[in-house]
């Protein structure tokens, strides 16, 4: 059932019920992190490998030492100032989280949210909730109630409707060794940010398919079930190719020819990354539902958000 009552989602999550909740970035499948019980629920539901770890949700950076222990001053700095908010730490964890959350590492991911109907319901209740994003394992993030109905609707107790989500892609994930911080994940905060923080140096931790050890990072993720090419460019890729039934995910259409293509979206005409990172999850899914041969898309601007946007179009797109 989809609603906007934060009584009837709280009373639902005290009792072990999951409950899909909107955030900024996309929607999480959430259940309280402390009862095993329920975090099995969680990665049966979206069929996700336990292997692969759950991000915990607190309303506020006070309550962070409850859950986690030798918190970095650095990332308790970052906290203040852009928390609530898309960043996520990775942080030692206390015995009180569960292993299964952390799939058995001595670090759980950690982040504040910043959605006013899910920091009502994270105020509410005096467990954290852990929530990965909504969808099946290897599908695109939802980032509207529907998107979440459409495929796990039968398995939540309640969908919380908070509209679209307002960045509208997953989390930036930091870890911290000595000053230096890794980024985990690419997502909806800019992390070069954290370069303006003296003594900061900032390095992207780089996946590859040797390593799912560091999982939501597996090369295919994220991905439509129609194939997607990432392409350098579009019109000449379609101009050496006679499919008309094919979709178009652009990054600004200009004055370009796509007439032959039978579905043409423009994540931002004005070139705005921002935009654009709001548009992605739920144009690939527009295009993927299209009863199209296949999706033909390109990169945005390599910075900001852009950095986010072209790892989850790599991610999506047919590899070789
Ligand atoms: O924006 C978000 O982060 C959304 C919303 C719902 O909060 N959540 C989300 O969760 O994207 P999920 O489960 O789809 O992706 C979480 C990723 C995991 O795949 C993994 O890469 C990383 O976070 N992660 C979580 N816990 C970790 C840990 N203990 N060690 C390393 N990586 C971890
Ligand atoms: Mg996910």
């Amino acid at each position: 059932m989809i609603g906007t009552d934060t009584d009837k989602a709280t009373q639902i999550l005290r009792d072990g019920g999951l409950v899909a909740i909107p955030t900024e970035t996309v929607y999480g499948l959430a259940g309280n992190a402390l009862d095993v019980k329920v975090v099995a629920k969680i990665f049966e539901a979206k069929n996700r490998p336990t292997f692969d770890p759950l991000i915990i949700h607190l309303a506020d950076i006070d309550l962070w030492e409850q859950y986690a222990e030798n918190i970095h001053p650095l990332f308790i700095e970052l906290a203040t100032i852009y928390c609530p908010g898309p960043l996520t730490f990775l942080v030692k964890k206390k015995k009180n989280i569960p292993d299964l959350v952390t799939s058995g590492s001595p670090y759980v991911a950690v982040r504040f949210p910043e959605h006013p109907l899910t920091r009502t319901i994270l105020s509410n209740l005096d467990f954290p909730l852990a929530a990965p994003s909504a969808n099946p394992f290897g599908y695109i993030s939802p980032t509207t109630a529907q998107h979440v109905h459409a495929q796990l609707g039968s398995k939540v107790d309640y969908i919380l409707d908070g509209g679209p989500c307002e960045v509208g892609l997953e989390s930036t994930i930091i870890g911290i060794e000595g000053n230096k911080v890794t980024v985990l994940r690419k997502g909806g905060f800019d992390a070069e940010l954290i370069r303006n923080h003296t003594h900061l140096d900032l390095s992207y931790f780089e996946s590859s398919t040797s390593n799912p050890s560091a999982p939501g990072m597996l090369l295919s993720h994220y991905a439509p079930r129609v194939p997607l090419y990432l392409v350098d460019d579009i019109e000449d890729f379609i101009a050496n190719s006679p499919n008309s039934n094919i979709g178009i995910l652009c990054f600004g259409r200009q004055e370009r020819d796509f007439t032959q293509a039978k579905m043409v979206l423009d994540l931002s005409p004005s070139q705005n990354l921002h935009q654009a990172a709001k548009n992605l999850f739920d144009y690939m899914r527009k295009l993927d539902d299209a009863g199209l041969d296949y999706i033909i898309a390109e990169r945005v601007l390599g910075q900001g958000l852009g950095l986010g946007i072209n790892d989850r179009l790599g991610r999506a797109a047919v590899k070789g």
